[in-house]
């Protein structure tokens, strides 16, 4: 059964308590991203975590491995179960995140591979190599994320099927980029609906605004459960 994570991606305290509020136990996991982290700090975590709600910490961190374990190490005091590095902080930096996790347990680690927003052209220039294929640099990174001992990777429903196939049955696969049929796309590239997420091997999804910009979100979201169900 997939859970549903809703994005809070919002400015405020006081804007991402009303959405909580609302949306209550209707989602899984509240998933605190860059703004509202930057924007409140530690304490949307611990907040969160005092309303009995799931916590996916969506830092994407990449620093030197003794950093990026020590971080590790902060989330899960906070009690974080889902957290994101990026996987191009290397082998040894996955490795020591892998290790600071696993000390207690109660955090599973996820990869960010390839950010959704670059394409052929713009990874090339960054690691300066003409031609990289963007599906075979997920793969590629996703096996070093894997052979590190993270969890599982973050992946669009595009990749997810390859990913799945590659990797097996353990990995958790989160997939973003969720809309509900007949919804808009917003600035997401390519969307799926969850059913069709699920049928291409996501674990878990993460919704934004397909939900929190919704009329109704509370529906929306019980739409989005409804359909992934199903899938
Ligand atoms: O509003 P929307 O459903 O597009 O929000 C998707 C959420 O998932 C945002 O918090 C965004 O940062 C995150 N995300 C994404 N694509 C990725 C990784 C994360 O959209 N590849």
């Amino acid at each position: 059964m997939s859970e549903i994570i809703v994005a809070l991606d919002v400015p405020d305290r006081e804007r991402a308590l009303r959405l909580v509020e609302r949306l209550g136990d209707t989602a899984d996991f509240y998933k605190v991203g860059l703004q509202l982290y930057t924007a409140w700090g530690p304490d949307a975590v611990r907040e969160l975590r005092g309303l009995g709600k799931r916590v996916f910490l969506d830092l994407k961190l990449h620093d030197i491995p003794n950093t990026v374990a020590e971080a590790v190490r902060s989330a899960r005091e906070l009690g974080v179960e889902l957290l994101t590095v990026h996987a191009a902080g290397g082998r040894a930096m996955l490795g020591s995140a892998a290790a600071a996790a696993a000390e207690r347990g109660g955090t599973r680690l996820l990869a960010v591979t390839v950010l959704t927003s670059m394409d052929s052209s713009e990874l090339g220039r960054t690691w300066g190599r003409d031609g990289l294929s963007v599906e075979e640099e997920v793969v590629r990174l996703g096996r070093m994320a894997v052979e590190a001992g993270l969890d599982g990777l973050v992946a669009s429903g595009e990749e997810a099927p390859r990913l799945r196939r590659e990797f097996g049955p353990r990995m958790l696969i989160v997939t973003p980029g969720i809309r509900l049929a007949g919804g808009g796309h917003h600035d997401q590239l390519r969307v799926l609906t969850p059913g069709e997420a699920v049928a291409r091997g996501a674990d878990h999804l993460v919704v934004g605004r397909a939900v929190t910009s919704a009329p109704d979100p509370v529906e929306a979201l019980r739409q989005v459960r409804r359909e992934a169900g199903a899938a």
